[in-house]
């Protein structure tokens, strides 16, 4: 097999996230385990990583690498659930949470449905036990539906007129596959690459409500992890690190009394440090080598109390 997924910012999001080399660690979005090997390298025997994933692919890496290295647990569930942690291991402090957010390179290249370049089946669900696909969303959402999806996920101008098409050309026949939907696109918004992207990007975005649950597993990070632990995430389009910085921004500010207030009534502390006051992004050699490590950003906060 090709290289599952090249890790992104490694290590530099390792440097950043491990503060106790005997610590529990959770690495949220497992993948090829990338990052987990490279915590692992870094913890002494007692030290503890609990991996999230929702692919079938990642529990089978996983399965093999906690095989061989007891350190490891991993669990086949949405990080959104992550708050679940404080009753599934009662008592344990959590030393550092590391989101790497997005799709796989595998995922990309070989799981259906997720890329304008193949044609195939439209799916885009991380985690097939979900009940809806991008097959449901391109046939059965109303036209304003769609229109709002291309236009908040996609940041697509055109969103109205695409929405249209979409629902007027699924009148004669519905839409099965990754070319037709491409074919739409291309009609009506230009057959450019970063179009395809915005607009594949938008549907996965849905099909997986990948900013619902980001906001979730954030919240419980944030939540659960010991004082001096941080939360290190890495997030590969301006949606998410407009949610990263904002929750962290809002986690380290001690007021937050409309702006208009001449006295401070609101009684917020700051519970976090913000690490990097400007995200961290891959160098050109990384770049060079990992095309897919071009529009990363990574942040960190810290716990302060
Ligand atoms: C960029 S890859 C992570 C790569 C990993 N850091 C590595 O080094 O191999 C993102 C992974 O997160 C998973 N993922 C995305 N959203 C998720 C979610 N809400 N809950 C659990 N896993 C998720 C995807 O299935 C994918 O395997």
């Amino acid at each position: 097999m090709a290289v599952y997924h090249e890790p992104v910012l490694l290590k530099e999001s390792i440097d950043f996230l491990i503060t106790d080399s005997k610590g529990t660690y959770i690495d949220a979005t497992f993948g090829g385990g990338g990052h987990t090997r490279e915590i692992l390298s870094r913890l002494a025997p007692e030290g503890r990583v609990i991996a999230f994933d929702v692919d079938d692919n990642s529990r089978q890496i996983a399965g093999e690498l906690s095989g061989s290295d007891n350190r490891v647990a991993f669990l086949q569930k949405n990080f959104s659930s992550i708050i679940s942690l404080k009753q599934e291991y009662p008592g344990r402090r959590f030393n550092g949470f590391l989101f790497d957010l997005g799709v796989s390179s595998y995922q990309i290249d070989n799981e259906e449905g997720f890329s304008y370049r193949r044609d195939e089946r439209l799916d885009m669900r991380l985690d097939r036990r979900l009940d809806v696909s991008a097959h449901e969303v391109v046939n059965s959402y109303d036209t304003a539906t769609l229109a709002d999806v291309f236009f908040r996920y996609g940041e697509e101008p055109r969103a109205r007129v695409l929405a249209r098409a979409i629902t007027k050309a699924r009148e004669k026949e519905s839409i099965e596959t990754t070319g037709q939907l491409a074919g739409i696109v291309s009609r009506v918004c230009g057959r450019s690459a970063k179009t395809l992207s915005r607009i594949f990007q938008a549907v996965r975005i849905e099909v997986n409500k990948e900013l619902e649950v980001l906001a979730d597993g954030l919240s419980a990070a944030v939540d659960l992890v010991e004082q001096g632990g941080r939360v290190v995430v890495i997030s590969y389009h301006s949606l998410e690190d407009r949610i990263v910085k904002e929750k962290f921004r809002y986690e380290a500010a001690t007021c937050v009394c409309p702006p208009e207030s001449i006295i401070c009534t609101c009684g917020k502390i700051a519970t976090m440090k913000i690490l990097t006051r400007k995200p961290i992004v891959p160098g050109e050699a990384e770049i060079e080598n990992n095309r897919r490590a071009r529009s990363a950003k990574l942040r960190v906060a810290e716990k302060i109390v």
